[in-house]
């Protein structure tokens, strides 16, 4: 039998975030907070609750936080063990993966997202990954990821998550053209990046969770910069298609994107809203205090 299983992750983090200035002017967007944990946290997370094990990220230029922020921090550690902070020291120590299953590599130009995962290729090798990206956090009982690595386990093939968007904002998201569909998962029979809305094959767009073959590699390889001299995730997709099963899964849960300064606050809401420690007081302030 086939060994499906999705051992690694690439989380593309290279970005410069200027939607986000000026808080992105010396921070990463990627370390922005949805309630108390980064973006990146929250999508780590998400990756090693579905079971992968190994984490690849393709950083850039003065973003060296972000390795930072899964590693060790033995002063504060120190600190909070020694004023018997122990709810403190849980938290800072919550998700420090194993020596060795952090990897970083950088990407020293920003020429799209396929260009970010194809410089993870080395650390990636010869075997199915999944590709998180930071910006899009689904708030769901179940992580977003896994859905897709159980069709994934019963396809194989390629497999994205995908949901309706309004027509008119078709450019701003890479589009299916749909076959078979099932109303849970679809056959894709063509993909398309950011099409005009008179254009597009469809208003099923891609979400930032993939699961992809290794093969992505070599399409990623030999493809010339498109408009705006970006490498498209997309565009290799798309030679894929007919050569492997490619699924596009509408997963549960709600997605945020977390790009806009709208989508960061909604995240932030009904996060907070989920949290057991301030949810009924944010509900409370959201339902009377905001009121009047
Ligand atoms: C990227 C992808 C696009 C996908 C989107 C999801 O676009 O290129 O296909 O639909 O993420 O968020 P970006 O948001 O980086 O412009």
């Amino acid at each position: 039998m086939t060994d499906h299983r999705v051992r690694r992750a690439v989380f593309p983090v290279a970005g410069l975030g200027t939607r986000f200035l000026p808080a992105t002017k010396v921070m990463p967007k990627e370390m922005l907070t949805v309630v108390d944990k980064p973006l990146i946290h929250h999508a780590v997370e998400e990756a090693a609750a579905a079971g992968i094990e190994e984490f690849i990220l393709v950083n850039g230029r003065g973003k060296s936080v972000l390795e930072d922020h899964f590693d060790r921090a033995f002063e504060l550690d120190w600190a909070l063990e020694n004023r018997g902070k122990e709810e403190g020291l849980k938290r800072s120590r919550a998700l420090v993966p194993p020596a060795g299953n952090v990897v970083s590599v950088r990407q020293q130009a920003p020429l799209g997202l396929g260009h970010a995962v194809w410089c993870a290729r080395h650390a990636v090798g010869d075997e199915p990954f999944a590709v998180f990206l930071c910006d899009d956090l689904v708030l769901s009982d179940k992580p977003c990821i896994g859905e897709l690595l159980e069709v994934h386990a019963e396809t194989g093939g390629n497999v994205v998550a995908v949901e309706e968007v309004p027509r008119d904002q078709t450019n701003r998201y890479g589009i299916l053209d749909i076959g078979d569909d099932d109303g849970r998962l679809v056959d894709v029979r063509g993909l398309v990046e950011k099409p005009d809305p008179a254009d597009a094959p469809s208003n099923l767009s891609i979400i930032g969770r993939y699961i992809l073959l290794p093969e992505i590699m070599d399409h990623l390889a030999k493809q010339e910069p498109k408009a705006g001299n970006e490498i498209q995730l997309t565009d290799a997709m798309a030679k894929m298609i007919g050569n492997a099963p490619f699924h596009g899964l509408r997963f549960s849960g709600r997605r945020f994107d977390c790009g806009s300064k709208l989508g960061f606050i909604q995240a932030n809401i009904a996060f907070g809203l989920a949290d057991a420690e301030i949810g009924p007081a944010l509900d409370k302030f959201l339902n009377e205090d905001t009121a009047s």
